[in-house]
């Protein structure tokens, strides 16, 4: 069986929390803040989030590659980069979780250096605290999580199940029924 670690209605109220404390910081804005998802994982979150911050805002996506299988590797590439120009914006960089901190840090200094932001603020709906290879705080989380391997939601076992409306533990099962759909070419 698996477990779920987050259903769709608390996912639900975690962007509306978070959406409305979003709109509160922005608000007063002379240029719209620019939230940036992280691809693939972030596009669920990101989509749900922004219908919860009502306030004019831009959305735009980078695309970067740091994970293979249920390990880290490491090594960040980038895959894609925004097309919106975001020197001297507000931007708002949106995860779907942090979980050695590598991929966050990678993008705070690659947008600081490239496009000199007017300020970062970093999201994700999961922090995996535990997992931390460097140092990162994220600004705003939607819950801290144990060293578990989630799936769902934006989440992905090599690519595949990144289609569900919650956030869940894989059965042993499952994971040997998804190895083996992998396998075939
Ligand atoms: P980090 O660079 O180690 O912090 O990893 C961040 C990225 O790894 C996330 O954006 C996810 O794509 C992926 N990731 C980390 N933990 C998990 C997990 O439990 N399931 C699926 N993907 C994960
Ligand atoms: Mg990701």
């Amino acid at each position: 069986m698996r477990k779920i670690i987050l259903s769709n209605e608390q996912i639900q109220d975690i962007c509306e929390l978070i959406g409305s404390q979003l709109a509160t910081r922005y608000r007063f804005n002379d240029t719209p803040p620019v939230f940036i998802g992280v691809m693939k994982g972030a596009i669920p979150f990101l989509s749900d989030l922004v219908c919860h911050c009502n306030i004019p805002l831009l959305i735009d996506y980078i695309q970067i590659g740091s994970y293979n299988g249920t390990e880290s590797t490491g090594t960040v590439i980038l895959k894609k980069d925004v097309s919106l120009d975001i020197r001297n914006r507000d931007i708002v960089i949106v995860e779907d979780i942090v979980d050695s901190g590598i991929s966050m840090n990678f993008l705070v200094d690659y947008f600081t250096k490239k496009y000199q932001p007017k300020s970062i603020v970093t999201v994700a709906l999961l922090d995996k605290k535990i997992n931390r290879k460097i140092p990162f705080e994220l600004d705003y989380f939607g819950i801290e999580v144990g060293n578990e391997f989630l799936m769902g939601y934006g989440l992905d076992y090599n690519d595949i199940w990144r289609n569900t409306r919650e956030v869940f533990v894989p059965s042993p099962e499952e994971v040997k029924e998804w190895d083996e759909l992998l396998s075939r070419k």
